[in-house]
């Protein structure tokens, strides 16, 4: 597994409320909701769960929503997020998406491999899911590129613009081999 083809410097910051309006603004664009389940959020809603989730710390008792802006070459460029962060088996799961005019530079893969970091570092997780639907081709290349193990095809998972859509559902546990380990930086 190698680096990025189009390397461009990647980093992680956590999401704050004053991100809200240009979260929602990404959420908007027209391709972000072609695979994904997106429902329209009000900016006050998004702005509070920011808040909350945006002042727990990232450590080993986290259980919110890990929200994080992807920069890079000092542009806000998308997010990435840990969701379904369960202490107990010490799982969670992936999401992101970028920005349309900053796609296809290798910033998505540099920011999963980021937050994959994060996730068996601080916060102590041992398990990651994701899952991307089957059509998704450059998701599935970003998970596929991060080290993300292929488990199977999850039928009609979700519902995308009124269709259940089948997915390709992926894991990686703390334990796989990783070559590209600690490759990445990464901030809160
Ligand atoms: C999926 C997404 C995050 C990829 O972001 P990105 O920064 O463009 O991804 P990368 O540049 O890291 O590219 C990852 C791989 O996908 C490939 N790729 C990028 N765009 C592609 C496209 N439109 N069709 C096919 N492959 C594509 C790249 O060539 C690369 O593969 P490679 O490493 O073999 O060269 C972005 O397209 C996006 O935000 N889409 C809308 C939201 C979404 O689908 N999120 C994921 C939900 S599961």
């Amino acid at each position: 597994m190698t680096a990025p083809r189009h390397a461009i410097p990647v980093t992680l910051r956590r999401a704050t409320s004053a991100d809200a309006p240009t979260l929602l603004a990404w959420r908007r664009e027209p391709s972000a909701a072609r695979f994904q389940p997106l429902r329209d959020r009000p900016l006050d809603a998004l702005r509070h769960e920011l808040e909350i989730d945006g002042a727990k710390p990232i450590d080993a008792a986290f259980d919110g929503s890990g929200r994080f802006i992807v920069v890079a070459g000092g542009e806000d460029a998308g997010w990435v997020t840990l969701q379904r962060v369960d202490r107990d088996d010490r799982t969670a799961s992936v999401g992101y998406t970028i920005a349309e005019r900053f796609r296809a530079r290798g910033i998505a893969t540099a920011a999963v491999r980021a937050v994959i970091d994060i996730a068996f570092g601080p916060l102590g997780i041992e398990r990651l899911g994701a899952v991307a639907a089957v059509e998704n081709i450059a998701s599935r290349r970003v998970l596929e590129r991060s080290g993300f193990r292929f488990e199977g095809i999850a039928r009609g998972l979700l519902v995308i613009a009124g269709e259940r859509v089948d997915h390709a559902t992926y894991g990686l546990l703390v334990t796989d081999h990783r070559p590209f380990l600690n490759a990445i930086a990464s901030q809160e």
